[in-house]
């Protein structure tokens, strides 16, 4: 399955780098779409972080935020939290900040945020894009408060595995116990899954 799931993961790199969603056009394109195709989703996901963060004053981060949608609509349902996009492609953050909220250039391997800071990451649909799995993972764990989490919700046969995640974790330095994979449950479809990093507790 491994090997599978990366010829998967190489196909939908390819399919983004053709649909040309880096571009201005297409990204704007994906900005269209995504929204009508992705807001159950996307509303599962805000459900989810409301019940996590409460009425608390957290740090959100949306990891890989695109064009933002996911970031706003979180925003908007916990107007106490401070959010922040983190992105890499330069087209996405133009667009996203054009419509309001904070984002900032970074990638999952080098988050832009200090050590212990944020209470909840959430990441839709990018880590078929990353490319060092373990650094990020590292690097969730560095910026996670202690008690905090990272939901990393990716298409479910591109998403790494249960046998994956073990090896991953492990090269990271995660504790098995602090790493989890799920599937998303869905009414008639299942095509997410949540890879889900706990923060080690305060000592
Ligand atoms: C398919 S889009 C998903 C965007 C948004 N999360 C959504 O749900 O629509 C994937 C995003 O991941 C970003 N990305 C690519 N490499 C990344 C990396 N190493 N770390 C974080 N984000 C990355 C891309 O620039 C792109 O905006």
């Amino acid at each position: 399955m491994p090997g599978v799931r990366a010829v998967i993961v190489r196909a939908i790199r390819g399919f983004d780098r053709r649909s040309g969603i880096f571009s201005p056009h297409g990204a704007r394109l994906y900005a269209a779409v995504s929204p009508r195709v992705l807001r159950p989703f996307y509303r599962r996901v805000v459900d989810d972080a409301a019940r996590f963060v409460g009425e608390r004053d957290a740090l959100i981060v949306d990891l890989g935020s695109g064009p933002g949608e996911l970031t706003r609509m979180v925003a908007e349902r916990l107007p106490r939290a401070r959010m922040v996009g983190v992105e890499p492609a330069e087209v996405m953050r133009t667009m996203a900040s054009a419509r309001g909220g904070r984002f900032v250039d970074g990638r999952a391997e080098a988050i832009p945020l200090e050590d212990a800071s944020v209470d909840l990451v959430v990441s839709t649909l990018s880590a078929h894009h990353w490319s060092d799995m373990p650094a990020a993972l590292r690097e969730l764990d560095r910026v996670l408060r202690p008690g905090a989490e990272a939901w990393i919700y990716d298409l479910r046969f591109a998403a790494y595995g249960p046998e994956d995640l073990a090896r991953i974790g492990a090269e990271a330095g995660i504790e098995p116990v602090r790493l989890s994979r799920s599937i998303v449950p869905g009414r008639l479809v299942r095509p997410f899954a949540l890879i889900r990093l706990r923060a080690t507790l305060a000592a």
